[in-house]
């Protein structure tokens, strides 16, 4: 298992989802004529490993805990995406694998020799950015093809720009992993004053400033201290929903969002799906809501 990334026990809740939805779409569009693509933007390697538990540190406190290797019983060996794609009965008629680090693409070129014969994959060593340029410039059309995209950045590595082109293809859905409780919320620090770069990334994140209004107001009285601004106090739903908007405006439709948490219950991202057909909309929502139901009983 060395040399495989790790992940925390919630990344399998990501990929049920995934899962889930894959095989609902395929299942939808299985008599269909069109043919069908997966593109998976940030593929990773085919598998991590997880975390079934916490670490184990509270067990001896001591002089060394910080030292302390992770259990070797609570990890556990998961299929990443691409695997969890490949791995639908009603597969894609081709599978768009994306990662720009050298040694996950290697991992995905493995995974593609593993599946020659039966799975057709075009695995590129390039950003997201550049994979969704690849791709939307090849001849496809929604008069032959439909599409899904899985855009599962580490943080705010995602430019609205690609997510745009997706949506001007009239045939990709998306499903994205939105990071609000791990990179963004990161980058908006109570002053207002967000770094040049920090405010950069997330002006391509969004695809314009709008998401400073949504954060920030004046604060009262404040015209003249250090930098005026205070953070709104639900300026995380308005992220959410000015996101949520975008994509609604770009694709048609926008689903409920699902909410991730760590196992200690703190939020961790939110998966959003967005698409141009109202069934996928339905579909997607019932999906995403599943483990909210379930918690429910
Ligand atoms: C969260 S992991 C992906 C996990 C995978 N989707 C899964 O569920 O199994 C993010 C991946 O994005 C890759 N990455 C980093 N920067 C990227 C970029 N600009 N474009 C595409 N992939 C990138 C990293 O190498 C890493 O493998």
């Amino acid at each position: 298992m060395a040399g495989l990334p790790e992940v925390g026990p919630w990344a399998k809740e990501k990929l049920d989802a995934l899962a889930r939805y894959l095989d609902f779409y395929t299942k939808v569009l299985k008599n269909q004529p069109w043919r069908t693509v997966y593109l998976d933007g940030y593929a990773g390697g085919g598998r991590a490993i997880v975390r079934a538990g916490e670490r184990a540190a509270s067990d001896k406190p001591g002089l060394f805990d910080h030292e302390m290797p992770i259990d070797v019983e609570v990890r556990e060996l998961i299929d990443g995406s691409p695997r969890v794609a490949l791995g639908i009965a009603n597969p894609f008629d081709r599978y768009v694998l994306i990662d720009p680090n050298p040694d996950r693409a290697a991992e995905l070129e493995a995974l593609k020799r593993e599946f020659a014969g039966s799975r057709t994959i075009n695995v590129l060593q390039t950003t997201a950015a550049g994979g969704i340029d690849w791709v939307t410039a090849q001849p496809i059309s929604r008069r032959t093809h439909r599409g899904v995209a899985f855009l599962d950045p580490f943080g705010a590595k995602l430019d609205w720009a690609s997510i745009q082109k997706l949506a001007d293809t009239g045939l990709f859905e998306v499903v994205v992993n939105f990071a609000l409780g791990m990179a963004i919320q990161r980058m908006l620090p109570n002053s207002g004053e967000v770094p040049t770069n920090w405010a950069a990334t997330l002006d391509s994140y969004f695809g314009s400033r709008a998401w400073f209004e949504e954060v920030y107001r004046r604060r009262e009285g404040g015209l003249f201290a250090a930098s005026g601004f205070e953070k709104r106090p639900d300026y995380l739903e308005r992220l959410l929903e000015l996101y949520r908007a975008r994509l609604r405006s770009a694709f048609g439709h926008v689903s409920t969002p699902r909410l991730i948490r760590n196992t200690r219950g703190a939020p961790l991202y939110y998966i959003l799906w967005a698409g141009p057909n109202k069934k996928g909309l339905e579909g997607a929502n019932y999906i995403l809501t599943m483990g909210e139901r379930l918690s429910q009983r």
